[in-house]
C-alpha cells in the first residue's frame, strides 16, 4: 500500500543530503511511503490513494526512545513526593517495585504496558525499547521479557538491575544467577543484556560479568551508568563495547574523552534527572568533544514516570546546553544508534516510513512549548 504525506510546511528528513543543514529540511514537501519504506521524498502535490494532508505544518521522524522500563505494576508516588520533600532518590524503591510486578498477573502486567505504549505513541514515539528487571528472579524476569516481545522486538533483559532483597548480602550469588540459569532462560526473549553499575547496585567487575555472559549469549549490550556519581560505568561501556551507555548524569572529563574515542553512544535521560532532583548533565560538553548522544524517556515508576519524548526534549534544551535542533536528533536518528538500528531516525528513501506529524509549523515548538500536546498524528511503527 502507498502512502503519501503531503503539503508539509518543514520536513525533518535527518539527511543533509536532502535538505538544509544536519536535520536535512525540506519546505513545502511530500514523503511517499510503500509498504512501510520511505520511497521518496519531493516536492508537495503527490498522488496516492492514502494521502494523509500534513496541513502546512511540520513532519519529522518518529521518536526512538530507546530506554524504557514499561513492564511494571504497583506505584510509588508517595517515593516521589518524598524527593520532592528533600529525601534523595538511590534506586531502592526498584524491590518495591518487584514486590508489586511479581504479585500481578501476566494479563494485567500486559494491560498495564499496552497503556503506557499507546501514551508513548500519543506523544511522537514510533519505536520503544523496553527492558525487563523488575521481575529479578527467572520466572519474573521470563514473564517480563513475555510481555515485553509484545509490543517491541527492541527488547532488553535487566535481570542486573538491582539485588532482590531475598539476596541482599549475597550480590556474587545473585549475578551467578543473572548469568546462569536466569540469562539462559531469558536470552531467546530479548535482544540486548543491560545492567546497573552504580554504588549501591552492581560494581565493575560484577557488571562485566554480566555483560561478559550477555555476549556470549548472542546479545548486544547497554549500561546504565554515572547516574548517582561518578563511576567506572561509562568506561566499562566502552571497553565492552556496549551500543549505548544511559544516564551520564556524572561525566568526568576521562569518561567524555572515552565515549568521543568510541562508538558508545551517551544517553541522556534528563526526566530522571528532573523528578530525582539530581543535576542534570552538561551535554554540550559531551557533543563538543565529540561523542554521539541520545535522549530517552527512562519512563519507569521510581525515577522518571513519563513517556513524553517531547517533555525530554524541551529539558534537554532549557537546562542541558543542547540546542532544539540537537535534541530532535537526538531523540530520532540518537536513539536510532543507540539501537543500532540504520532504518530508524530517518524520512528519507529506505528508512522506515514513521512519522510524526506536529500541530505546529515547525519543531521548535516541541521545546517552546513545554508540557502541551503538540503531536497531532503518529505515522507508522
Ligand atoms: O534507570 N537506575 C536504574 N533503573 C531505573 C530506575 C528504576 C526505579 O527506580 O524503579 C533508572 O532510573
Amino acid at each position: 500500500m502507498t502512502t503519501v504525506i503531503d503539503d508539509i510546511g518543514l520536513l525533518v528528513t535527518n539527511d543533509p543530503a536532502i535538505g538544509r543543514g544536519a536535520l536535512g529540511l525540506v519546505e513545502n514537501a511530500s514523503i511517499v511511503i510503500d509498504d512501510g519504506v520511505v520511497v521518496s521524498v519531493g516536492p508537495a502535490g503527490q498522488l496516492a490513494d492514502d494521502r494523509v494532508d500534513a496541513a502546512g505544518r511540520c513532519v519529522l521522524p518518529g521518536f526512538v526512545d530507546s530506554h524504557s522500563h514499561l513492564v511494571f505494576a504497583g506505584d510509588r508516588a508517595e517515593e516521589f513526593t518524598a524527593r520532592m520533600a528533600g529525601t534523595p532518590y538511590d534506586g531502592g524503591g526498584i524491590r518495591v517495585t518487584t514486590e508489586a510486578t511479581r504479585a500481578a498477573s501476566t494479563e494485567r502486567l500486559m494491560e498495564l504496558t499496552a497503556r503506557r505504549v499507546g501514551e508513548a505513541r500519543r506523544y511522537g514515539t514510533t519505536t520503544l525499547e523496553i527492558k525487563s528487571g523488575y521481575g529479578l528472579n527467572v520466572i519474573d524476569e521470563v514473564r517480563s521479557l513475555e510481555v515485553a516481545n509484545r509490543f517491541t522486538s527492541e527488547t532488553t533483559f535487566l535481570g542486573a538491575h538491582l539485588v532482590p532483597s531475598e539476596y541482599v548480602g549475597r550480590t556474587d550469588d545473585y549475578v551467578d544467577l543473572v548469568c546462569g540459569e536466569m540469562l539462559e532462560a531469558a536470552a531467546p526473549l530479548a535482544k540486548w543484556i543491560d545492567v546497573f553499575c552504580e554504588r549501591g547496585a552492581f560494581d565493575a567487575d560484577q557488571s562485566a560479568r554480566v555483560l561478559d555472559a550477555g555476549k556470549a549469549a548472542g546479545l548486544g549490550l547497554r549500561l546504565h551508568g554515572n547516574q548517582l556519581s561518578e563511576g567506572p560505568g561509562v568506561r566499562l561501556a566502552v571497553e565492552k563495547g556496549c551500543a549505548s551507555v544511559d544516564h551520564c548524569t556524572y561525566l568526568s572529563d576521562e569518561d567524555i574523552e572515552a565515549l568521543a574515542s568510541s562508538n558508545t553512544v551517551a544517553t541522556f535521560l534528563p526526566a530522571t534527572d528532573f523528578s530525582t532532583r539530581q543535576p542534570y548533565p552538561n551535554a554540550r560538553r559531551v557533543i563538543d568533544a565529540g561523542a554521539q548522544v541520545a535522549i530517552a524517556s527512562n519512563c519507569n515508576p521510581g525515577s522518571s514516570y513519563t513517556t513524553s519524548v517531547p517533555f525530554c526534549i524541551a529539558l534537554s534544551v532549557r537546562d542541558m546546553g543542547m540546542t532544539i535542533e540537537e535534541a530532535v536528533q537526538a531523540v530520532t536518528l540518537g536513539g536510532a544508534r543507540a539501537l543500532r538500528r540504520e532504518d530508524l531516525g530517518r524520512l528519507a528513501p529506505g528508512s522506515a516510513g514513521h512519522a510524526v506529524i506536529l500541530d505546529a509549523p515547525s519543531y521548535h515548538h516541541l521545546a517552546y512549548r513545554p508540557g502541551v500536546d503538540v503531536v497531532d498524528r503518529v505515522i507508522g511503527g
